[in-house]
């Protein structure tokens, strides 16, 4: 149970969660717990992206999802995440997509997608998942260190979505690099990078500008190109609009995913005896995935801003305000989750976690990530794969993504 607000015991420190050095140091879990620990509502009054609210509660971040009208998540009013803000002066770059569009677009763009993440669409999808994470654990060296993030979680998600885009298997590092290069803040600190991020993006959209064009010509076809085209609700969108969803799709499945499958070595060495638990009784693996995604929760945040005066747990945010749902702080909340911060295949309440959100935003691409890393994990019992952590992970030094740089590891087998 939260205490009363007491602003006065917490200072700037206690606050602003949002440094980026707290994430990249992995400080970040204890100032979490501090704040919540004080009450489900904060106000941070400066920061280096000005003040925001910070709702570090379960209950509180659902009450603020589901009221969109309230909070929105509009790009015009300041978009979905804190941070990435260009250097002074210079011109920022805005792609409309519609995870930062509101109802009544936010409504008919996301219909679009929708049905390439159906149930029977991952019935479809399901042998060739398996077919790849089993043929890349296979090519694994043994007894040698490598780098998780790069050969496994990477190029997992990589395939993926080239699958799903049906998007040129030679040049599919293409996506992560154009998927990091969208969204890694660090690289826009100076005008320099800022200038060479934009010759990049300004790269990929004549790329995806060629597919447009040629996959116009093909017609109907199941690839999520297509589908955007051949949609009644996308098919006069706007170059620009083309392009905001086709990066949203890129990022909103990459980051994601691959530090979900970065997270499942982790677990496997910092919880021996919960992964022992798992190869006892496989049939936790639907249960372990969402519990992993808990755990994990790789979008730490999310924003909105507030476009009239409300109250959320006994506090007025005003009209115009920036309000920020910290997933993360929530999926660890002692009051839901017992021992929040253990993974734990076998948790009985895993499946509430919010690390998709909830409401009208919650991640289209859900079913997608679960399948996944439920394959993920039955194809590491099914080879019995022991990945032993050489070194403590390097991590993102930012407050959205949650995730891995670069995990050395070890691969034992039997
Ligand atoms: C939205 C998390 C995987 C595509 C979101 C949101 C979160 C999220 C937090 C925003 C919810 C909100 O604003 O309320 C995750 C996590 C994933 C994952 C944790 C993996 C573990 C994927 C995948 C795809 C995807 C695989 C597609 C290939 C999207 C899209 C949206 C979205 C398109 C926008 C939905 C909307 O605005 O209606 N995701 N995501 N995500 N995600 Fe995911």
């Amino acid at each position: 149970m939260a205490t009363a607000y007491k602003p006065s015991e917490l200072t700037l420190d206690d606050l602003d969660i949002s440094r980026p050095d707290l994430w990249r140091d992995y400080a970040i879990l204890p100032k979490l717990a501090t704040l919540r620990n004080a009450g489900p509502l904060h106000y941070c009054p400066e920061s280096d992206f000005g003040p925001y609210w910070s709702v570090m509660s379960h209950r509180e971040i659902v009450e603020v999802e589901s009221k969109p009208d309230i909070f929105s998540s509009s790009w015009d009013r300041g978009g979905i995440t804190i941070g990435g803000r260009p250097p002074e002066g210079e011109e920022e770059i805005r792609f409309p997509m519609f995870i930062a569009m509101d109802r009544p677009q936010h409504t008919g763009q996301r219909r679009t997608v929708a049905p390439a993440f159906t149930p029977s669409e991952m019935d479809r999808l399901r042998a060739s998942i398996r077919g790849r994470t089993a043929t890349l654990l296979d090519s694994l060296p043994v007894g040698e260190a490598f780098d998780w993030v790069d050969l496994v979680s990477v190029e997992l998600t990589t395939q993926m979505l080239a699958t799903l885009f049906d998007f040129p298997w030679e040049d599919r590092r293409l996506l992560p690099y154009w998927s990091d290069v969208a969204t890694d803040f660090d690289a826009i600190k100076d005008v320099e990078s800022h200038r060479k991020r934009h010759e990049i993006l300004f790269q990929m959209v004549v790329y995806f500008q060629r597919l447009w064009d040629e996959r116009k010509e093909k017609g109907l076809a199941p690839d999520l190109i297509s589908m955007m085209i051949n949609s009644d609700a996308t098919k006069d969108m706007s170059q620009l609009e083309y392009l905001g969803n086709l990066i949203l799709l890129i990022v909103g499945g990459n980051d994601t995913t691959r530090n979900s499958m970065t997270g499942a070595v982790m677990v496997q060495n910092r919880y021996p005896d919960q992964w022992a638990k798992l190869v006892a009784n496989p049939a936790l693996i639907p249960n372990a995935t969402s519990e992993l995604i808990r755990w994990q929760t790789p979008l730490a945040h999310m924003r909105r801003t507030a476009l009239a005066d409300t109250v959320v747990a006994g506090q007025t945010i005003r009209a115009g305000d920036n309000v920020v749902m910290w997933y993360l702080s929530a999926n660890r909340e002692e009051g839901m989750f017992a021992a929040a911060d253990t993974w734990m295949p076998d948790r009985e309440n895993a499946r509430r976690h919010l690390a998709f959100g909830h409401g009208i935003h919650r991640c289209v691409g859900a079913r997608l990530a679960e399948l996944q890393l439920g394959i993920l994990f039955e194809e590491m019992l099914a080879r019995n794969m022991r990945v032993r952590a050489l070194a403590e992970p390097k991590r993102v030094n930012n407050c959205f993504v949650h995730g891995y740089r670069q995990l050395m590891v070890e691969m034992m087998r039997g």
